[in-house]
């Protein structure tokens, strides 16, 4: 402890943390700016790179790179060595798992969404909170009162948006394989499937499983090329409409959400569910996944930050909902709670299943 902090009365690490946050818009900006530059797929592939080697490599100025670098060493997303002819760099340990390129957990899609699509609207928190409304969503271009009807006017952003989706869906998708309720389903609708990365999976998991991805138009289009280019027409199709309003397909025995209660309010949850019991057949499952809050609602941060996301840009009214709230909102619905399946790595997500 420094003098300093002694008369503070926080440890160094307490400090540490407080300004990483104070001035998180600095170091976010900085690391997206790695992820840009592909700066951690570089050191992944050539650890010990000095600064002159990283300069020319990223073409930018000596200066400009220094700065990057203290940033980055500052966050903890690479780590700085001394003791040879000069100092030299590597990835953290975090940085190694999620920014390389090279690695299973690559989350640089996400981190790009989150620069170009998530961060000039999350500038109006304060303003949201205040009013009670999504203040962020009209720092997006087009009509709409979701960012998901606001994207399909934006294909640029839309195409962001879903290749972020996509690396949220690989790192989750392959828990399906547990999911003993899956193997007794014929024809799952999966609501709310992006661009049927999900549901190709569960039918390369399930070899009798059809599955239907409901989504807006525009989504479906993606959906419809993804699964041509996976040659699966006989066992996924598309389903183009608001699945608040429209209509279900017909004959499904299973209804699959992934990343969509979290979207909506409480009311509007049950709302969808009950659509959901009238579509299904008697014993038909509901198979919700989704990143949630722990019982008391003080962890983990993916979930906290998300749900301030719904709050002021997405709908107005989500949140990474306590496993507990799904268990109330199945038992309003005439759903029985079956099981639920934790999911840790690489974030706290649950699988929630319910029967009718
Ligand atoms: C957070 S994304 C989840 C995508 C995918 N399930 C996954 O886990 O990667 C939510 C999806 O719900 C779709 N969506 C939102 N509101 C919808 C509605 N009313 N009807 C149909 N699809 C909707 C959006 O287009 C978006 O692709």
């Amino acid at each position: 402890m420094t003098e300093r902090t002694k008369k503070l009365m926080l440890s160094d690490r307490e400090l540490k943390d407080f300004w990483l946050i104070r001035d998180g818009y600095h170091f976010f900006q900085a690391m997206a700016a790695a992820c840009e530059f592909d700066l951690f797929t570089f050191l992944s592939r050539n650890p010990k790179s000095s600064q002159e080697q990283i300069h020319k490599h990223l073409g930018i100025t000596p200066y400009a790179t220094r700065a990057l670098l203290f940033a980055l060493a500052t966050a903890r997303l690479v780590e700085r060595e001394e003791g040879g002819e000069r100092p030299v760099y590597r990835n953290s340990k975090a940085a190694e798992k999620f920014l390389s390129h090279d690695s299973q957990y690559c989350m640089v899609p996400i981190v790009r969404r989150a620069r170009q699509v998530y961060y000039r609207p999350m500038f109006f928190l304060y303003e949201s909170l205040k009013t009670g409304r999504h203040v962020g969503l009209d720092d997006v271009p087009g009509k709409g009162n979701t960012i998901y009807e606001k994207l399909s006017q934006n294909p640029e952003q839309e195409k962001i948006f879903h290749q972020a989706m996509d690396a949220t869906s690989t790192f989750f998708n392959p828990h399906l394989a547990v999911v003993e309720e899956l193997k007794q389903v014929r024809h799952l609708v999966d609501l709310g499937g992006g661009d049927a990365t999900n549901a190709i999976k569960l039918a390369q998991l399930f070899p009798d499983l059809r599955v239907t991805v409901y989504e807006l138009p525009t989504v479906c289009a993606k959906a419809d090329s993804n699964i041509a280019r996976h040659k699966m027409e006989d066992r996924v199709r598309s389903f183009a409409g608001d699945f608040f309003k429209d209509p279900f397909p017909e004959g499904i025995d299973a209804v699959f959400m992934s990343h969509v209660n979290v979207i909506w309010s409480e009311v509007r949850n049950i709302e969808l569910l009950r659509r959901c019991c009238e579509a299904l057949p008697s014993k038909g499952k509901v198979i919700c996944y989704n990143l949630t809050a722990n019982d008391t609602e003080t962890d983990p941060p993916g979930a906290a930050g998300m749900t301030l996301f719904f709050l002021a840009l997405a709908s107005g009214n989500g949140m990474a909902w306590p496993h507990r709230a799904y268990i109330e909102w199945f038992e309003q619905c005439g759903l029985t709670h079956t099981r639920t399946y934790r999911v840790k790595e690489p974030y706290d997500h649950a699988i929630i299943v319910g029967q009718k």
